[in-house]
């Protein structure tokens, strides 16, 4: 086991149950898209782990292209004003896309994503996160496939990291306030 140290609070979701709703979701999909040819497109870096793992969990034969976003705007509030470091390889006009997110928290980034997407035409888009917190169930966006709706706490793990750290931990855990220098 990787060692937690004094930074986890305490483990969300481990990772037997991180797998169990992978495969969840990747029955679903496949029983949705089948016969279709689906593009699966991951925002980095936090889906990649998601990304992975739903992507092998698949049936369906599916190709698998990425977006690299970054919120404009100061400090730790996000805008919605979205910028692109890293485009999509491919046109996806005509294209059965399901965007591929690790967290959906103010919704921002999806929302933003999803016009952007929906600008170039593709013949369906949907979207796959495998968290969603209570501010995004605000938000207008239309999420089709939702793995866990969480509380309001700060997680890292399973792809999610607080300043680029804990990406590679195969659970999702609640960050310790000393880290993130919260309360006691
Ligand atoms: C995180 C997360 C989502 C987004 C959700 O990405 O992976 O992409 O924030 O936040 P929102 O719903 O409030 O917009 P981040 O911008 O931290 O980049 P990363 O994936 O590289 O960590
Ligand atoms: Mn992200
Ligand atoms: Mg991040």
């Amino acid at each position: 086991d990787k060692d937690l140290g004094a930074d986890l609070a305490n483990v969300l979701i481990p990772e037997d149950r991180l797998q169990d709703k992978i495969r969840e979701l990747a029955a679903q999909i496949d029983a949705d898209y089948e016969g279709r040819d689906l593009l699966l497109v991951g925002v980095l870096k936090g889906a990649v782990m998601v990304m992975a793992d739903l992507a092998r969990a698949l049936h369906l034969p599916v190709s698998m292209d990425w977006m690299a976003v970054s919120s404009y705007g100061s400090g730790t509030k996000s805008s919605g004003v979205v910028r692109i470091l890293k485009d999509l390889d491919a046109d996806i006009t005509g294209r059965h896309v399901l965007i591929v997110e690790d967290i959906i928290d103010s919704g921002l980034t999806l929302s933003w994503l999803v016009s952007n997407l929906q600008s170039r035409n593709p013949a369906s888009l949907e979207i796959c996160t495998l968290l969603r917190k209570p501010e995004a169930v605000k938000t207008e966006i239309d999420v089709r496939y939702v793995g866990f709706d969480i509380p309001n706490e700060f997680v890292v793990g399973y792809g999610l990291d607080y300043a680029e750290k804990y990406r590679n931990l195969p659970f999702v855990g609640t960050l310790a306030p000393h880290v993130y220098g919260g309360g006691a």
